[in-house]
């Protein structure tokens, strides 16, 4: 049984990949420092697999504590998910994200090679694109990369640089993996993303709105060039995201895979609109959403989907999950979150 080393398993991606990587016989081990994330996400992915999870609650952007983790365990892979994920905040603090966020890029890296762990899975994000024009669409692995619209877009695009000139001089192999919007929750309706002040993603602004814990929600401009005037993006349900990642350990493990530095995007393909995602919300929830129109906020593209062949080719991976589904689980979720007593001013 190999044992893969998850980090930022805690938070939302992380947790829905330990539970698939518990599913597909792998032992995990997983580090987080609860910055975005509470433990009960491990107590419910233990609930759901009937596992036990090792874990350790340390900063991985403070060298001296990381090494106790390959110092205790075997480790055969990495995913490597920890990172600050908030786009404002990013913008507000550009230097403590790249601390956090390159430093623990390049202090697991550190360990990998001290410790000969040789295949490593990266979080990258569709962010490292830029400011994406409409003759750029779909996006595929080549297209152009432009100037990033946000440190955080940085961090992404220099923990990917670190990582192919890194693996060019040693034995480490890298799956960059550029996600493009993970949403919904585990089909079980267990197991989700727990609301958070760093968080503003479309889907929990959607199920919170639903579920009264807010008066409404803003669309931001319905004067887009897209087919019903709201921005579009490529939503991808988070199980798949994290089933991904089960095959990109699997490809690094396979004796005939000497890729060095791969990416991958991982993304549906399919373009859907604000008002779209907002109408199949409300079919599979039978929940009307309070929604006003506001003006376009500043940053905000208009439209971004991938091309998500490269994946299927390498990984023999795609989307299983539409936008309903998507929907579906994150309504469930919604409502579970409820039962657990939680609102938006608990963590
Ligand atoms: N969710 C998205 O929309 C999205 C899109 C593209 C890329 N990504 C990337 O995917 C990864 C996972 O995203 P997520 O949505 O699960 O975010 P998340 O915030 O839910 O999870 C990240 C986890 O990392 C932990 N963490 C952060 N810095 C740490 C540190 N220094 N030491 C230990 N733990 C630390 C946080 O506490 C959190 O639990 C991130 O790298 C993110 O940038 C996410």
């Amino acid at each position: 049984m190999k044992n893969i080393l998850v980090t930022g398993g805690a938070g939302y991606i992380g947790s829905h990949t330990l539970l698939e990587l518990i599913k597909a016989g792998f032992r995990v081990i997983s580090v987080d420092n609860y910055y975005n994330s509470i433990d009960l996400s491990y107590q419910l992915v233990e609930e759901i697999t009937g596992a036990k999870i090792k874990k350790y609650q340390l900063d991985l952007a403070d060298k001296n504590d990381v090494e106790i983790v390959f110092q205790e365990n075997q480790i055969d892979g990495i995913i490597h998910f920890a990172a600050l994920k908030s786009v404002p905040d990013s913008v507000a603090n550009p230097i403590f994200c790249y601390q956090n966020n390159n430093n623990s890029t390049l202090i697991i890296a550190h360990y990998a090679n001290k410790y000969n762990v040789k295949n490593l899975v990266f979080s990258s994000s569709c962010s490292v694109y830029g400011n994406v024009s409409p003759e750029d669409l779909p996006v595929q692995e080549d297209t152009p990369i432009r100037k990033a619209e946000s440190p955080y877009a940085y961090s992404k695009q220099n923990g990917e640089v670190f990582l192919k000139s890194i693996c060019e001089v040693s034995n480490l192999k890298v799956f960059a993996l550029r996600y493009f919007n993970p949403v919904g929750a585990h089909p079980s309706g267990q197991l989700g993303e727990f609301p958070s002040k760093h968080s503003n993603n479309l889907v929990p602004i959607i199920t919170q709105t639903a579920a009264g814990i807010r008066d409404h929600m803003t669309v931001f401009g319905d004067n887009w060039n897209t087919r019903d005037g709201s921005c579009i993006r490529d939503y991808i349900h988070v199980t798949d995201i994290a089933l991904a990642h089960v095959l990109a350990l699997q490809k690094l493990f396979h004796p005939e895979w000497n890729n060095q530095f791969e990416i991958i995007n991982l993304g549906s393909g399919k373009g859907v609109s604000v008002f779209e995602a907002i109408k199949s919300f409300e079919e599979v929830s039978g929940v009307k959403v309070n929604y006003k129109m506001g003006d376009r906020r500043e940053g905000d593209v208009e439209a971004i989907y991938s091309l998500p062949q490269k994946a299927k080719r390498v990984l023999g991976w795609e989307a299983q999950y539409d936008v309903n589904d998507m929907m579906t689980s994150a309504w469930q979720w919604q409502l579970k979150l409820i039962e657990l007593g939680f609102n938006l001013t608990k963590i």
